[in-house]
């Protein structure tokens, strides 16, 4: 089987990195398409070298733009790539413009495509990513949800013949460095001079948080106030948006950080006393590691985080500051993101399909 992944964002490298090992160990012929959607070394080359990734066969440069421009162009580029070869199957993961462009261009060139993480919503329609995710899934010949609640709305949307549950190829990544993450000593404490357990670790990215000047000052505001230090992690959007509407990140319990690369972000998670975020990916990263989260949203897609008590929806300054300073929930053995082994999963469906 030939097979061929389109990745461009940060958190499609680290959904990669298992996902080529597993193809790797069944013989798979495997070629890997870098749309270069993100393209500064922080959100993208640290995950191919820390996670051991071939290096992309493909580099199609596209870079930023508006939603149509920047997906319009991996489009283009996109056809001439996949005819060029011709795999058995496109795999596309969750649901960035890469994720759409991708699905789009296989579907209408009659080549098989998968969708990672299909099935998830927000139900909001205002978010990029559910427009993405929503056509990709209704394009894709071959669903693999991470959840059963996953697995629920593409029943819901008619999709389910075409689904198959696989758990959450996140989990495999986070459970193979845990372990020697816990080990060493955190460079981000020691470089800050923070105690474990003395800090709150902190992420925004989104449109809706980061691109409306008022928005932005009422989260800087909120997380300047709190009761501990917050290291912000600070994407380049933030950082954009924020000099372009005059707010200072390094204000009050701010101390603003470059991104981290994944061993040090799941070190720096396991040694604060909890998240703060608008991040799909560290809503679930901090479940798994069993460390309090507050999610910067009016909802999440990752519901099992809010069911099992370890993640709070938060948006204003009072519930901010209440989210972080809540209880810890009791502790669970519940395991809504499989085993572990969710990418073996996902290279057999492919094989038998
Ligand atoms: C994208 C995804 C989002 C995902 C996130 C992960 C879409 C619509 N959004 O959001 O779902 O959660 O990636 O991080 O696909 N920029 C840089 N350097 C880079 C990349 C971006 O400076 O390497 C800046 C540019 O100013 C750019 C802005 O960040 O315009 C936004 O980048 P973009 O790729 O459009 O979306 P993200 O916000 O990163």
């Amino acid at each position: 089987m030939k097979l061929l992944s389109v990745v461009g964002a940060r958190p499609q490298f680290v959904k990669l990195a298992p996902i080529a090992r597993a193809a790797a160990e069944a013989g798979v012929e495997h070629i890997i398409v870098h749309t270069g959607q993100h393209y500064d070394p922080l959100l993208s080359d640290v995950f191919f070298e820390e996670l051991s990734i071939p290096a992309p066969t493909v580099h199609l440069g596209v870079g930023s733009g508006s939603h149509g421009v920047q997906t319009g162009a991996m489009l283009g580029a996109l056809d001439a790539v996949l005819t060029e070869h011709n795999p058995d199957w496109v795999l596309v993961y969750g649901d960035t413009n890469s994720t759409v462009a991708a699905a789009l261009s296989a579907v209408k060139l009659h080549y098989k495509v998968a969708h990672l993480e299909a099935g998830l919503r927000s139900f909001n329609r205002r978010m990029p990513e559910e427009h993405n995710r929503v056509l990709t899934d209704h394009a894709a010949d071959l669903l693999l949800p991470p959840t059963e609640v996953a697995l629920a709305h593409l029943t819901a949307e008619g999709l389910a013949d075409r689904s198959i549950v696989v758990g959450d190829v996140m989990a495999d990544v986070l459970y193979q460095v845990r372990d020697a993450a816990a080990g060493g000593p955190s460079q981000l404490l020691e470089s800050l001079s923070l105690e474990h357990g003395g800090f709150y670790l902190a992420t925004l990215h989104r449109a809706d948080n980061t691109d409306d000047p008022a928005r932005l000052a009422e989260i800087v505001d909120s997380l300047s106030s709190l009761d501990r230090p917050v290291v912000l992690l600070a994407h380049p959007r933030l950082i954009a948006k924020a000099a372009e509407f005059g707010i200072d990140l390094a204000t009050g319990t701010l101390i603003p950080h470059q991104p981290l690369g994944y061993s040090e972000l799941i070190a720096a998670v396991m040694a604060s006393a909890g998240v703060v975020t608008d991040s799909g990916g560290l809503q679930k990263e901090a479940f798994l590691l069993r460390v309090p989260c507050t999610t910067v949203r009016t909802e999440t897609e990752w519901v099992e985080t809010i069911d099992l008590g370890w993640n709070v929806l938060a948006t204003s300054r009072e519930q901010i500051a209440a989210g972080v300073t809540r209880p810890w929930p009791a502790a669970t053995d519940a395991a809504p993101y499989g085993d572990g082994h969710a990418a073996t999963r996902v290279i057999a469906a492919l094989l038998q399909h």
